[in-house]
């Protein structure tokens, strides 16, 4: 199972933060984008994001929790470490014009679905994408109750994904911990996404470590 640490609930700065994932044995770094429209709080700018990573090695899973994800495509191409940009399917009128816009990038792109979102939505999607990203809280905060009820979605694209020979992988956001990591895992999960479990901790690795 990988692992993506996410720094939005933190004891310390985010300087000190970014530099702990960075020498942890996490796999990326998860980076929340939020623009206060599509969730209520604001957090940070691309040109932000530039400042953060310009020293870190690991590379960068960005989850835009922002209304028209297409204006920042461009930008993010000029940041170095992006893997995934994942746009919420609930964010765009039509997401699949953004999702080529990403494809036509060196970045890999993803869809997020929120807890009431149903996986039928996205299936026209699937074809064009590498990595879903299941929200198992409601976007916008860290340390929130992971919901059991989005577990199912984890099977229904494992499943679609073996009928299509499609590639993406299935990554869980939200309320991660051991024993909720161990349910998306059983589920078929590929990656989980977690915060608070890892970040308030004293020891990153021995958290990582407890979600493979
Ligand atoms: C929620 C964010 C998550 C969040 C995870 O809106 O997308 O990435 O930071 O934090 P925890 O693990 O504390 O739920
Ligand atoms: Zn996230």
């Amino acid at each position: 199972m990988k692992v993506g640490v996410s720094f939005l609930t933190r004891n310390e700065s985010l300087e000190e933060t970014i530099k702990k994932i960075d020498e942890s044995s996490a796999d990326y770094i998860h980076v929340d984008m939020m623009d206060g429209v599509f969730v209520d709080e604001a957090n940070y700018s691309v040109a932000d994001f530039k400042k953060m990573f310009k020293n870190i090695s690991k590379p960068l899973d960005v989850h835009m929790m922002v209304c028209s994800p297409n204006k920042y495509v461009k930008e993010f191409t000029k940041l170095k470490n992006v893997e995934y940009l994942t746009l919420h399917y609930e964010s765009h009128r039509r997401p699949i014009d953004v999702i080529n816009m990403i494809r036509h990038t060196n970045m890999k792109v993803g869809i997020a679905i929120n807890p009431e979102t149903k996986v039928s939505h996205i299936v026209p999607l699937l074809n064009h994408i590498d990595q879903v990203l299941v929200m198992s809280v409601k976007p916008g905060k860290g340390g929130q109750k992971f919901m059991n009820e989005i577990l199912y979605k984890i099977e229904t694209l494992k499943d679609i994904r073996e009928e299509n020979n499609y590639h993406y992988i299935i990554s869980v956001d939200g309320g991660i911990n051991d024993e909720t990591a161990k349910l998306c895992k059983d589920s078929g999960a590929d990656m989980v996404v977690s915060g608070s479990y890892v970040v308030l901790s004293d020891n990153y690795d021995e958290k990582i470590n407890s979600l493979r």
